[in-house]
């Protein structure tokens, strides 16, 4: 584990997902954090199930006189805050652009402003789009190839990595950019209209004795990384010495593929059918991160595998039955209306 001694870090959006997991490793790190969170990201019943930090901050990170004052109380901040959905980013620009522009623009003049030791601004594999190879091949994702972003939520994260570039080299302030891969694991919760949480639909869904629907026969591959592992990333990207400027994947190197995710699940569950859903439009088959960097700069690979992954989720959510959205079992017969157009 990574020492943060002492090390105050403000985590914004430190309610959600992977906010509270860095929240946790820097607690457990010997650091001390300092939670933002507007929580705009879920209804109030599933934060409950969620767990907020006892020391949250609620607020907007687009409030100038905020951002000011805890930043000045803080020696890192990682910004971890957005409107993290593809699909809603699409649906409702005027909340993405508020969130994932504006709020990411006074996020840098804070950390610019107040000299912080370095900021990790958390974009996403998004960026990379189909890749250079296009959506019908398995890719390997490398920092420096040609970006392509393919809606709004990926270009507010390249535009956010080029931001953090310009506003803190000129600011003399230290940055490390990451991109997560598929990020999940324990609390996470989907959202409605939302179609890329896998792990936690697949398992509510075998939960509540549902199908699994598998498009294009489950041969679409991801690069799962668990959530605990993303956060101990992140914050071994807080103090690592070669991170000072670098853009770095944060995945596992390894494709798992939907077919192979749903299996895992009915290892648990066997009485779980599956059943077979055509390909969304422009839906690409995936690949995995490049790790080369990663594992070179943090000295640190992930460690949980996606078998164990799932079996913590499934361990999870028999002991939290509440997170299970209550609008979830419709949500399949919506989702295949909105993927209407589809290849064959
Ligand atoms: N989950 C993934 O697979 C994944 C992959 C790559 C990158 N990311 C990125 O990682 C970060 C965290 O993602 P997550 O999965 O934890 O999402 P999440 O939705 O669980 O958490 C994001 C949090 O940000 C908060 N937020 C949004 N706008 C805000 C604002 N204006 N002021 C204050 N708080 C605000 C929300 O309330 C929410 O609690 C995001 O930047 C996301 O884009 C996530």
């Amino acid at each position: 584990m990574t020492s943060l001694t002492g090390a105050r870090v403000l985590v914004t959006g430190g309610a959600g997902l992977i906010g509270a997991a860095i929240a946790r490793h820097v607690r457990a790190s010997g650091g001390a954090p300092i939670v933002l969170d507007d929580l705009s990201g879920y209804d109030a019943v599933t934060y409950q199930a969620l767990g907020l930090d006892p020391d949250l901050v609620v607020g907007d990170i687009n409030d100038e006189s905020l951002m000011g004052r805890l930043t000045r109380m803080s020696d890192f901040v990682v910004h971890a805050a957005a409107f993290s959905t593809v699909a809603g980013c699409t649906r409702d620009p005027d909340q993405a652009f508020q969130s994932n522009l504006s709020g990411t623009h006074q996020v840098l003049r804070a950390a610019a402003r107040e000299q912080v030791k370095r900021l990790i601004f958390i974009s996403s594999a998004q960026v990379y789009g189909h890749g250079v190879q296009g959506l019908d091949q398995v890719q390997h994702f490398v920092e420096d190839q040609p970006m392509s972003p393919l809606n709004p939520y990926a270009a507010a994260k390249l535009w956010g990595e080029s931001h953090t570039r310009h506003l803190l080299d000129a600011a003399g302030v230290d940055y490390t950019i990451v991109r997560p891969f598929s990020v999940y694991g324990e609390r996470q919760i989907p959202k409605p209209g939302a179609w890329s949480w896998v792990v936690a639909q697949f398992c509510m869904y075998a939960t509540l004795g549902q199908p699994l629907p598998l498009n294009n026969s489950g041969r679409q591959v991801r690069d799962f990384v668990h959530v605990d592992d993303a956060a101990e990333g992140i914050c071994r990207a807080l103090v690592a010495p070669r991170a000072g400027g670098a853009t770095i994947n944060i995945g596992s190197g390894r494709t798992t593929s939907i077919l192979q995710v749903a299996e895992l699940v009915r290892d648990h569950l066997p009485d779980t059918a599956f059943q077979a859903a055509p390909r969304p439009l422009h839906d690409p088959l995936g690949g995995c991160a490049d790790i080369a960097r990663m594992t070179e700069v943090l000295g640190w690979q992930p460690a949980i595998t996606v078998a164990d992954g799932v079996d913590r989720y499934l361990n999870w959510l028999r002991e939290t039955p509440e997170a299970i959205p209550v609008w979830l079992p419709g949500e399949r017969d919506r989702v295949s209306a909105w993927n209407s157009g589809v290849t064959p």
